[in-house]
C-alpha cells in the first residue's frame, strides 16, 4: 500500500522542517521529488539528503509568490524528473514577515505577505500543474494549513489565520472541479510543530492529549496517504493533524 513508485511530486517550502519531512516521506515511498524552497541552499541540502538515502530528488528553488517564477520552476522540475507532475504539496506558508501581533497593532504594509504565500502561492502552484494532472487523469493536490484557520486565538495570528482559511476554501472548491478527472485536493491542518520553538511549547505540549508537538515525520506520513492511489475517494476534505488538541 501507499506505493508511489513512478510518481513525481513537487513539495514547496521543503528546505526544512515539515516540508523536508514530506519530501523524505514521499521519496521513501518511491516518488521522485522536486524539492522547492525560496532558499536554494536549503532545497539543495534536502535533495542531497534524499538522494544519499537512496531516493530520487532534485532541487528547484523559486518563490511561490511569483507566478512566472513558479511556472519556470515547474518547467525545470519536469525537465529534471523527465515526467509531468503527479503530486503537488503546497507547504510553504510562513512568510519572512510573519504577521505576529494583534491586528490593531499591525501596519497595513504587513497584511499582504501571509496572503501572498498561502493563498496566491497555492493558486500559482496549482495553476502550474492542474492541467497536466487533469489530462493524465490522475493527480494529487495537498495543501498544508493550520488549526489557526478554524480556531481563533489572541496569539497575533489574524492575518495568518485569514490566509489559511482562504486557502482551505480554495482547495475545497478546486476539489469539486477536478474530481471527475481523477484529481483529488485535500488540506492537512497542522497543530503546533516542535520546530516552532517558543517559551510556552512545553506547556502547550502538556495540554495536547498525545503530550507532544508535531514532527516532520507525522506530517510526511499523512501526506503520503493523501498522495497515494489508495486515497482516491478522499477529496475536498480538511483533515486535522494535531495530536488530538482540537477534535471538530
Ligand atoms: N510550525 C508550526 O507549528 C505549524 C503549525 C501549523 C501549520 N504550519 C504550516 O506548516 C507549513 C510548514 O511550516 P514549517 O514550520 O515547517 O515552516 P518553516 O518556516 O520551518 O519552513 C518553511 C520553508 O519555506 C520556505 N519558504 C518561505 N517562503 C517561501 C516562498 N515564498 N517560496 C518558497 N519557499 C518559501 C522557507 O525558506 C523555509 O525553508 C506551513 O504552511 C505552516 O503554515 C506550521
Amino acid at each position: 500500500m501507499f506505493d508511489l513508485s513512478g510518481r513525481t511530486a513537487l513539495v514547496t517550502g521543503a528546505g526544512q522542517n515539515a516540508g523536508a519531512g514530506i519530501a523524505r516521506a514521499l521519496a521513501t515511498q518511491g516518488a521522485a521529488v522536486a524539492v522547492n524552497d525560496l532558499v536554494a541552499e536549503r532545497a539543495e541540502a534536502v535533495a542531497k539528503e534524499v538522494t544519499a538515502a537512496g531516493g530520487t530528488a532534485v532541487p528547484v528553488a523559486f518563490d511561490v509568490t511569483d507566478l512566472d517564477g513558479v511556472h519556470d520552476g515547474v518547467d525545470r522540475a519536469r525537465a529534471l524528473l523527465g515526467r509531468h507532475l503527479d503530486i503537488l504539496v503546497h507547504n510553504a506558508g510562513i512568510a519572512a514577515d510573519f504577521g505576529q501581533g494583534h491586528f490593531r497593532t499591525l501596519d497595513p504594509s504587513r497584511w499582504r505577505a501571509p496572503v501572498e504565500i498561502n493563498l496566491f502561492g497555492a493558486m500559482n502552484c496549482v495553476s502550474a500543474v492542474i492541467d497536466e494532472m487533469c489530462e493524465a487523469g490522475w493527480g494529487r493536490i495537498v495543501q498544508i494549513s493550520s488549526g489557526s484557520a478554524r480556531t481563533g486565538s489572541a496569539h497575533g495570528l489574524s492575518l495568518y489565520g485569514a490566509a489559511k482559511s482562504g486557502v482551505e476554501g480554495f482547495v475545497r472548491h478546486i476539489s469539486q472541479e477536478v474530481a471527475p478527472l481523477g484529481v483529488t485536493a485535500n488540506t492537512l491542518a497542522l497543530g503546533l510543530q516542535a520546530n516552532a520553538a517558543g517559551d510556552s511549547n512545553a506547556d502547550i505540549a502538556a495540554r495536547i492529549p498525545t503530550r507532544r508537538l508535531g514532527t516532520p515525520e507525522d506530517v510526511g506520513a499523512a501526506v503520503v496517504y493523501l498522495a497515494s492511489a489508495e486515497a482516491a475517494w478522499m477529496t475536498g476534505q480538511t483533515l486535522n493533524l494535531n495530536g488530538g488538541s482540537v477534535t471538530y
